[in-house]
């Protein structure tokens, strides 16, 4: 008999990267951090009736800055806050506080995804924090339909939020997402491109996804990209600006250097194929996809005493069943997500 040494215990490693089934090796984290939201857009909320969380089943602050770290040290360079709408959660610039010290140690950037309402207080507050970037949605330049899809009379609020991010250099850059949705956005597409060319903000347009409660998203209500890059190329020329091969937007500057137009156009031209994105909901369950059906839990693994490498673990189950592809091409092999757009976050 061969006499072996005593084994010692193996002590569970943490990979550094996080690679899925199909050979994507994931970057890219957004955390919800509340469902709940002050506008209550369209394509993304119902008027009224959804239920909010109850407060104990969102992760806390913490519990955000453990699973955050943990992330980062499997990989994740880059990491958003998303919501709903991630200002209506009290102490997010202590939040971004203590998520910043995550900059020292492999991440990349920090940003916020938001609607914009509270950014005239809060831009100082979140440049001091360390936020490194910002994306602020706005659908319509025109106050009445800027009403009509957020169901919130607020343009003036969002202007001057933004305007007010301007002043704030170590934010940058800010980008400007509008929601393209057909026989809504054609005749502000000019005028969207003219507050590129005006301001220093990246404008870009999302093609419309069935991600809203209502469930009312039809294939036509789509404005495809292609289309929105015509009509700006006719008025004034755009050339490519090339970007991160995993980046979801395909960018142009104009001619002329002055502005540039992001497209993202998940329906159009599906990007799934270099998707390095993960996402948090608010209570703490990991998704893989924005159209997932299932999802893993961090929470209660957490609540009950889980050890890093243990959660390390449930992540890298996820993410060994991360999605393909999105089917929403695909007629009847589309399901609807398990939740909308403001209880994933974007
Ligand atoms: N389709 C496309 N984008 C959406 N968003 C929300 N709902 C949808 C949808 N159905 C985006 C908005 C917002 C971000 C939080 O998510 O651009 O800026
Ligand atoms: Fe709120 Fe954003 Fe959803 Fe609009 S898209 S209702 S701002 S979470």
């Amino acid at each position: 008999m061969v006499d072996y040494p005593p084994m010692a215990l193996a002590t569970p490693v943490i990979p550094a990267h996080l690679v899925d089934s199909y050979g994507r090796q994931m970057g890219d984290l957004r955390i919800s951090i509340t469902d709940r939201c002050n506008f209550r857009c369209v394509y993304c909320m119902p008027e009224e009736g959804l239920r909010w969380l109850k407060n104990d089943k969102v992760l806390t602050v913490d519990e955000i800055v453990r699973v955050a770290g943990l992330f980062v040290k499997m990989g994740i360079r880059g990491i958003r806050l998303t919501g709903g709408e991630p200002t209506v959660r009290a102490g997010l610039p202590d939040l971004i506080r203590r998520l910043n010290p995550l900059l020292d140690e492999g991440l990349q950037s920090l940003s916020l995804t938001t609607n914009g309402f509270r950014l005239k207080e809060l831009a100082g507050p979140l440049a001091d924090a360390g936020l490194t970037r910002i994306n602020v949605s706005l659908d319509s330049l025109v106050r009445d339909k800027f009403h009509r899809i957020t169901r919130r009379d607020c343009l003036h609020q969002v202007l001057e939020g933004l305007e007010e991010l301007e002043r704030h250099p170590t934010i940058r850059p800010i980008k400007v997402n509008a929601v393209a949705m057909r026989g809504f956005t054609e005749d502000e597409v000019i005028p969207f491109a003219e507050l590129a060319r005006r301001k220093q903000y990246v404008v870009r347009f999302i093609e419309f996804m069935p991600l809203d409660a209502d469930g009312n998203w039809q294939r036509d209500q789509v404005l495809a990209g292609r289309e929105i890059y015509e009509m700006i190329h006719a008025w004034k020329p755009l050339a490519p600006v090339s970007v991160d091969p995993s980046s979801t937007s395909r960018v142009y500057r104009f001619a002329d250097g002055i502005g540039e137009i992001g497209f993202i156009n998940p329906v159009s031209e599906p990007f799934c194929s270099t998707c390095d994105r993960l996402r948090i909901t608010a209570d703490g369950q990991i998704r893989t996809c924005l159209f997932s059906i299932d999802e893993w839990d961090l929470r209660g693994p957490m609540r009950d005493g889980a050890e890093d490498w243990q959660l390390a673990e449930i992540i890298q189950r996820a993410v060994g069943h991360k999605e393909l592809k999105h089917h929403i091409n695909e007629g009847p092999a589309f399901h609807r997500a398990s939740r909308s757009m403001s209880q994933i976050g974007g």
